[in-house]
């Protein structure tokens, strides 16, 4: 075979891969998650994300998660059937939105803590903005401190605040977590202590995703 004839095939056997592929909805361009928009599926979905995409232009943003890691969060959350959540570290409220989307879907509800007052008031707003604050419970102060009014089970723990602090919440919160449940934790990559603790433990098994793999994903074994 001649070499154009070689390039010519090779042309060919790209395009009608490309074509399967579209047809399948599979490896397409379209196919990643970070290139489709999330789609509402009712009108509370559709005030959730009206309400995030708001936020981001208006600017009411501090070290929120990113929208890949929000779904991803609200995914983890809708398929561990979460009724309660429980967050550390709410910012302006938006990873609280993400997971209120999945807490719709479960009947759940999400307590989140946060010691910055305008920070929390921002999210106060937000959560109110879309519909869901019957949902979330804001809790104002050092975590460090209040956590320990938590008392019932929790299907799923989101950790997104101080890292030197991740252990202690670790140790303090993972008796609550029920055999089967979820811990979340954001930005892993600065917290080693956190990393040992949860690859070192029999009783969990850990993996990392998210954006640069920062989102650690921790299920307690039954
Ligand atoms: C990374 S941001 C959280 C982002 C939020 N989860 C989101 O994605 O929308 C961390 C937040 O944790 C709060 N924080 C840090 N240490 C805290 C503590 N000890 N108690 C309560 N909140 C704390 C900070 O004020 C900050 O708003």
């Amino acid at each position: 075979m001649t070499r154009r004839r070689i390039v010519v095939a090779g042309l060919l056997m790209g395009l009608a891969c490309a074509a399967w592929s579209q047809r399948r909805g599979g490896f397409g361009r379209f196919s990643r998650q970070g290139d489709v928009p999330a789609l509402a599926k009712s009108d509370a979905e559709k005030r959730i994300l009206a309400t995030l995409s708001q936020a981001q232009k208006d600017g009411e943003l501090f070290a929120n998660v990113s929208v890949s890691d929000g779904r991803l969060l609200r995914v983890l959350a809708e398929a561990a059937g979460a009724k309660d959540a429980v967050e550390i570290g709410t910012s302006t409220g938006l990873s609280g939105l993400w997971l209120s989307m999945a807490l719709l879907a479960t009947g759940g509800r999400l307590t989140t803590f946060e010691y910055d007052r305008g920070r929390a008031s921002t999210a106060r707003g937000n959560f109110k903005e879309a519909g869901v604050d019957h949902l979330v419970t804001v809790v104002e102060g050092d975590a460090h401190q209040t956590i320990s009014r938590l008392k019932e089970p929790i299907d799923v723990l989101f950790i997104d605040a101080d890292k030197e602090g991740y252990l202690d919440y670790l140790t303090r919160l993972l008796p609550l977590v029920r055999p089967g449940g979820l811990i979340l934790a954001h930005n892993v990559d600065t917290a080693p202590d956190y990393v040992r603790a949860v690859t070192t433990n029999p009783e969990l098994e850990t993996v990392f995703a998210g954006d640069g793999g920062g989102l650690g994903i921790t299920l307690k074994k039954h």
